[in-house]
């Protein structure tokens, strides 16, 4: 088992779980996503079951049609920090925003992170779908799709100059000398671009991995693009197993024009898995979580992905109507998705929120056993490095996946009994990115030292 692939795992925590309407559900925390003692347990539960990671989504816009988890949440680097101290080997990955945030406090952010954890941090960066987020940071307009994601490269690329400040030995603290540091170590990055002017250095050390880990979770083009050249792993969600080898290979490939290894980036399917004894005993779970939540409210989730558009005004049994280029600037790949899959199978407007609102992928929705399968496939197949466990309803979907799926991969050699490693990069699989003034530093020697 020791050289063989091994599968990720990753879990959500989402309040009372993902679907709308988890928290009417009779099992959910009632309080869950402002219940520190609820993600306490998570992460305890995840950590026990040798998950690779915990994650902590974020947005930055809400109105009274929200997700109820939405409305009253944890800021995640906040709430991460805790979950830190009561936690020794799980990776911390929290979202935050390129497009609301200066790269030198989100650097300290994730470095403090990354050090309270002791090398197990992770950055979701994400480029804030909403427009409505411009009005709660002093700006007019929401940028442009386009402008979002130009100012997340330079930001990933200004935050990581950021956190090699400090060389990994820069830090005398010779009492008895009375040196501190070695100034020839630390670094100003003295950055200007198009977006940031940042001199540095960044005051924090480097954590035992190297770096915060990058995460990428837009599946636009500029998404996939960004991904293939910033980050460590992606997040994604695909109907089909076809769609998501697709996405795999395409951001593989993305990666490997980059001059990277297609191993340097982790590719985690977001899955919602329902288990049942039997296969009626899931479906029958499935449709008693889908019949929690009303049709009004299934509008208003599918009205978040079109910039909160009201789709009360239209008749709800007859064919989606033309959306145009509405959602285009916001959740792009999504909206994208969801007017694709109204259009190839004429749907109308009230299957079309029922099925955004209450998603069911094919295999995921069944025994241990076809679950466990289904995962073995899309690993297999190269449709996943890793998943993210979502949770219709917490913490049954998650304790019921750590219970009976788990145990099936395991005995398949497929994920781990152990943690190999306590440092989210080690545990992923990942080199200690070496800082860059180091191996500038040792390149200069070599040449030196060359005849
Ligand atoms: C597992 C997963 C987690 C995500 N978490 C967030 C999040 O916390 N905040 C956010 O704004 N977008 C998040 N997204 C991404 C959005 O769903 C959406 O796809 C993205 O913001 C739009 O990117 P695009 O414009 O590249 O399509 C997540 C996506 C996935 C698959």
């Amino acid at each position: 088992m020791a050289n063989k692939r091994q599968l990720k795992l990753g879990t959500m925590l989402h309040g009372a779980g993902g679907h709308m309407a988890a928290w009417r559900h009779p099992q959910a925390v009632i309080d869950a996503s402002v219940n520190v003692e609820f993600y306490k347990s998570l992460v305890k539960s995840a950590e026990a079951a040798k998950f690779d990671l915990v994650f902590v989504a974020d947005g930055l816009y809400i109105t009274e049609k929200s997700h109820p988890n939405f409305l009253n949440r944890f800021e995640p680097i906040t709430i991460l920090s805790a979950l830190a101290s009561v936690s020794s080997k799980i990776g911390l990955v929290g979202t935050l925003s390129t497009s609301y945030s200066d790269p030198y406090t989100v650097a300290r952010q994730f470095a403090s992170l990354d050090l309270i954890s002791n090398g197990r941090a992770g950055w979701n960066a994400v480029t804030s779908p909403l427009e409505g987020s411009a009005f709660n940071y002093s700006r007019d307009e929401h940028p442009s799709h386009e402008l979002r994601y130009r100012i997340a490269n330079e930001f990933l690329q200004v935050a990581k100059g950021l956190w090699d400040s400090w060389e990994d030995d820069a830090f005398i603290r010779n009492r008895e000398t009375g040196q501190f540091i070695d100034p020839a170590k630390m670094h100003r990055l003295d950055h200007k671009g198009e977006f940031f002017s940042i001199q540095g250095p960044l005051n924090i050390a480097r954590s035992r991995q190297g770096q915060p880990l990058i995460f990428q979770a837009g599946s636009s083009e500029a998404g996939k693009d960004l991904a293939a050249k910033e980050a460590d792993a992606v997040f994604t969600g695909h109907e089909s197993l076809e769609e998501a080898k697709r996405f795999y290979k395409d951001v593989k490939e993305r990666a490997v024009a980059y001059g990277r290894s297609p191993e340097d980036i982790k590719i985690f399917p977001g899955i919602n898995p329902i288990i049942g004894e039997t296969v009626e005993e899931a479906e029958r779970k499935y449709q008693e979580i889908a019949g929690l939540v009303s049709i009004e409210d299934a509008l208003n989730y599918l009205g978040r992905y079109f910039d909160h558009f009201d789709f009360s005004q239209y008749p709800l049994d007859e064919p989606v109507p033309d959306l145009g280029a509405l959602g285009s600037e916001g959740f792009k790949s999504t909206s994208d998705w969801i007017k694709r899959i109204a259009k190839e199978e004429n749907l109308t407007l009230r299957q079309l929120a029922l099925r955004v609102t209450t998603p069911r992928k094919e295999g995921f929705i069944g025994t241990p056993v076809q679950v466990a399968d289904h995962i073995q496939q899309w690993f297999e197949e190269e449709a996943a490095d890793g998943f993210m466990i979502g949770s219709a309803v917490l913490p049954v979907g998650l304790n019921d996946f750590i219970q009976y799926v788990v145990p099936i991969l395991q005995e398949r050699g497929l994920f781990r009994t152990e943690y190999e490693h306590d440092t989210l990069r080690g545990n992923l699989g990942l080199p200690i990115p070496a800082n860059r003034y180091t191996i500038a530093r040792e390149l200069r020697a070599a040449a030196v030292a060359r005849p």
